[in-house]
């Protein structure tokens, strides 16, 4: 039976420290200021926002939340991005995603000066440790690190290659020495693939794509999956019960990686405050 790696008491144990440098810059005056731009009402994303907004609080970080209408156009909102880049008092911007469709998001993403960017969107994930990583696989990172999880040498595979998961956290694993592998829709025989993981990550965005014929006894098995497939209920990726069985660590949904992304945007933030005001 896997032990389970809680989201909670790392996301607690990541924003004690947080909290701590937070509470380092307000005593030099310095209060860390983090810019959200919500386009539109999309529900989960005002969710996002929301959290984030109450998270900061909870840590004496500004939050300065920026709601513009669906109908805003790229050059409005790039007006704005620009305006937060240039203003001193704000060390974080990010614009929740995803917008409507009359806007790239390419353009507004690297639009976002790279100190800024508490997203780590634009991060090129070399050594620099001034890098704002982005916060999902970070997040991750620190899941495999708390567990005790040694990453250098072993077979990883990230299932999903998106830019905001599968892309950075195949590279972060490359980064911590992993032999990566990094699985699609067009991976050939993706179980003989994912059974070859001693660390598995899966990012793919369908519930209980992850079965147990898919794990390798002993596996590290991290679900990135957020499926939302009733008003109430979330599903991961791995079909939890059957892959707890095999694993020798594995993360919840939910309870698991979600609530390590909002801990690494406040990471990032108070990093962005302290690097900006040296
Ligand atoms: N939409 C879904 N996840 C994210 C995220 O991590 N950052 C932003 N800006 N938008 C998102």
């Amino acid at each position: 039976m896997a032990t389970i790696i809680k989201g909670k008491e790392v996301a607690e144990y990541v924003l004690a420290d947080v909290k701590a440098r937070a509470d380092a810059l307000l005593a030099r005056g310095i209060t860390p200021c983090l810019a959200v731009i919500l386009v539109g009402d999309d529900p989960a994303s005002q969710v996002y926002v929301r959290k984030k907004k109450e998270k900061c609080e909870e840590l004496g970080i500004r939050s300065l939340q920026i709601h513009l209408p669906a109908e805003t156009t790229q050059q409005e909102l790039l007006a704005r991005v620009e305006a937060l880049n240039a203003d001193p008092s704000v060390h974080g911007v990010l614009c929740q995603l995803p917008l409507p469709e009359q806007i790239d998001e390419q353009t507004i993403v690297r639009a976002v000066r790279p100190e800024k960017d508490v997203d780590g969107f634009t991060c090129r994930i070399s050594a620099d440790e001034r890098d704002l990583m982005p916060c999902t696989p970070a997040g991750v990172m620190e899941m495999l690190r708390y567990a005790g999880v040694a990453v250098a040498g072993k077979r990883c595979v990230v299932v999903g290659r998106s830019n905001i998961v599968g892309k950075p956290m195949a590279a972060l694993l490359l980064q911590a020495d992993g032999t990566v592998t990094v699985c699609h829709s067009k991976t050939r025989d993706l179980a003989a693939v994912t059974r070859e993981a001693d660390i598995l990550v899966a990012a793919v965005g369908k519930p209980h794509f992850i079965t147990a014929d898919m794990v390798k006894e002993g596996a590290v098995v991290i679900d990135v999956g957020v499926n939302r497939v009733a008003e109430k209920k979330l599903l991961g990726d791995v079909d939890f019960e059957a892959v707890e069985k095999k694993a020798s660590f594995i993360t919840p949904v939910p309870g698991g990686v979600g609530l390590m992304t909002i801990a690494m945007l406040m990471k990032n933030t108070v990093r962005a405050a302290a690097q900006q005001t040296i």
